[in-house]
Order: structure tokens, then sequence, then C-alpha cells
């Protein structure tokens, strides 16, 4: 018995080292974690989403460490994007120094039973319901599973979803708990939002996360399609540390439960505050897919590029699997000499710095890319994008 959670006694037989040092140190970093927060037991997870893949985060510490470890997924887990396409990194422009590391790094994880699906949306690729409890660790993949789709995961930390995965439970606290997962402010939008696209959710989630932080919003007066809220959720999460949000009439928590929202603060945005971040500086290339492209998204970017030639690089990010499953629309994207790429993206991939300014259709880019790849961001439309890109 670990004072303060319940363990059960197969949990005790690993704490004791009975299956090895590895799953013993990812259990006993679990169990801290759990103490830490004030968790009383631990919860089966539906899968994990492992953060900390791409070689240009972790570096040769990260790798040594993983490098280190002996023991096996007992759950679904997939990695996070890594810093370059698996297949296709010469084309991509990498250098065969780092693509090497980068290789060991998902060497090591498929080592782990970590499956190489690198992407932000694992939700594409693998079902996930309302009420499961997940691991998952990159912040938009986060949101999105908790807000779209009603699923438990509090944001996790790479080592600890990859405990989690190994373990196949995770201290149960934070947004496990239905008590947590209440609105905490209200955001009232004051503008027609009716013809809004993805950009025009991700520059509301840029506002919108630097007035939240860590508070739980509930959004009145727009309604966003599933694109939408992957961009709201991403942006905000990117500039504020949003893991859950509400949205009136759409989102599933919303639609199922009453809250009291008349003693909590109510913000209102205005259409003014969306529209200034859309700036008109030149650039150098565009990249969108941030969060990584749905099937409608590529489908979208595919219809407004028939028949054009792009004259800037154009990236588009997608997991492999939705890739794999929309050749077609993909042939159809790369005839005008934009490139598809999975497993990596505009932020963790190194190829991006050697640009200037890049422009993105995502909130969540908007906030990175200067950081990240050094580079001036712009967002625009996806329309605006193509235009760009093919002027
Ligand atoms: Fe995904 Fe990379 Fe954006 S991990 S959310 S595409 S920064």
């Amino acid at each position: 018995m670990v004072t303060g959670m319940q363990i059960d006694p197969d949990d005790e037989r690993v704490l004791a080292g009975e299956q090895g040092e590895t799953r013993q140190k990812m259990l006993e970093l679990l169990v801290a974690l759990g103490k830490v927060f004030g968790a009383e037991r631990l919860v089966p997870i539906k899968s994990a989403q492992v953060s900390g893949a791409s070689y240009k985060t972790i570096g040769k510490y990260g790798l040594d460490w993983l490098a280190s470890l002996d023991a096996k997924a007992v759950v679904p887990a997939v990695l996070n994007p890594i810093g370059m396409p698996r297949t296709r990194w010469q084309e991509m422009g990498i250098e065969p120094d780092f693509a090497e590391k980068q290789q060991a790094v998902v060497a090591a994880y498929e080592r782990l039973g970590v499956r190489l699906d690198c992407t932000c949306t694992p939700y594409y690729l693998h079902e996930t319901r309302y009420g499961d409890h997940l691991a998952w660790s990159e912040s938009s993949a986060v949101s999105y599973a908790n807000s779209v789709i009603g699923a438990r995961t509090n944001r996790e930390g790479g080592p600890s979803a990859l405990a989690a995965a190994i373990i196949g439970k995770t201290p149960c606290y934070g947004l496990h708990l239905e008590k947590n997962r209440v609105p905490q402010m209200v955001i009232d939008v004051h503008t027609d939002t009716s013809r809004w696209g993805v950009a025009d959710y991700g520059a509301l989630g840029y506002h919108a996360g630097k007035l939240v932080g860590n508070r739980i919003p509930y959004f009145r007066g727009i309604r966003p399609g599933p694109d939408q809220l992957k961009a709201l959720g991403a942006a905000m999460a990117a500039t504020g540390a949003v893991a859950l949000y509400h949205v009136e009439g759409v989102t599933p928590e919303a639609q199922k439960n009453r809250y009291d929202l008349s003693d909590i603060e109510a913000i209102a945005v205005e259409r003014t505050e969306i529209s200034r971040l859309f700036s008109q500086i030149p650039v150098d290339a565009v990249a969108v897919g941030c969060p990584h492209c749905s099937p409608a998204e590529l489908g979208e970017i595919a219809r407004l590029l028939t028949g054009k030639v792009v004259t800037k690089p154009l990236y588009v990010f997608a997991a492999q699997g939705v890739i794999d499953r929309n050749t077609k629309i993909v042939d159809s994207i790369e005839k005008s000499g934009a490139r598809v790429f999975a497993d990596t993206c505009m932020v963790v991939s190194p190829v991006m710095e050697q640009y200037a300014s890049i422009m993105v259709n995502s909130g969540k880019a908007l906030a990175y890319v200067p950081n990240m790849c050094g580079g001036q961001a712009r967002i625009g439309t996806i329309e605006d994008c193509v235009r760009v890109a093919t002027e």
C-alpha cells in the first residue's frame, strides 16, 4: 500500500520490481505524480499519445534515456510529430546527420511498442470515444480529446504519457474527474461567425487563450464544425494552457450538462480583436496542417489548388494514415508542386528554420513559429494561403 493512493495487488508487484526495472520505474513515476496532485487511484486508459519525439526537442539526453528503457506499451500508443517525414526526409531537405538521430529516436520508441503514427491528430486514426480515459500529451490533441470528443485526459508530459502507455493506467486527478470539468469563465463572441473558417477560429483561439490562461472557457455565439473546433482548441492551448473548453450547443458536455454560469467571469470578444491578427507581411513559404489536416481539409486544399502551380514552397502536413486513405487527393495537391508530408510539422521540423517568414492558417502555428523556427508568422485563410503560394 502506497500512502495516499489505492494500489491494487498487481501494481504492488510491479512496484516491488517483479516485472523488471523499467515497469517499476514507470509505475513509480505515475504514483509520484498522483501523490503530488492528490489522486486517490490509478485509472485504466484506452490509449496514450507520447510527445518528446522530435530530435529537435529531446536531443541526445532524451535519446539516451529512451534507449535505456526495456518494456512494452500495453495499450495503443502513438507518437507526436517528429522532426521529419519517416520516408521522404531527403525530399524535405533534412540533413543526413539529423535524420540518423531522428531515426534512432523512432527506433527507440518502436522497441517500446509505441506505434509509429507520428501525429497530433490520433483521433483520425484510432477510435476515441466519449468518457474514455487517455494519457495524451500534445496540447491540441488533449484539447480535442477533452472538448470535442468528451474523452478525459490531463496534458501529460512525454515521460508520464510513456509511463502510462507501459503501465496501461494514469493517476486519476484533474480532468479525469467530472467535478474538474465545469466552465470557469464565459467568452461571448460578438460578431457574425457564420462564414468563419479554420483560420478565423484559430485567430479566435489565439486571442482567447491569452484571456483564459489555464481556466476552462465556455463559448457563446459561435457554431464551429469539427475542423474549426480543432483550430480553436489548438490555438488556445498555445497562447494559454487550455486543455478543455465548451461551446454552447456544440461540444458534447455543453449539450449534456446545464452549467450554472451566473457567477463566473464573462468576457466579450469583438471582430476587430480577431481581424487585427491577419497581417499582410511578405512570406517566403506557406505551411498548412497545424494540427495535422483532416480528410476534409486535404480535400479543400486540393480543390483550391486545381489547375494551379505553386510559386513558393507550400507544405501540407497530415498523419500518414490520413494520407494513405486519401491518395488521390494527395496526388492532386502534389500535382501543383505543393508537398504533403507525414510524421512532422512546420514547428518541429528544422527545415522551416530556413524561412524568414511563413504563412499559416493556424492560430497555434502563428504563436509557435516565431519561437520555434525563428521566423515571422502570418495567419491567413486557406484561400489566402493557396493564393499567396501560387501568385
Ligand atoms: Fe501538431 Fe505540430 Fe501544430 S504537433 S498542433 S502540427 S505544432
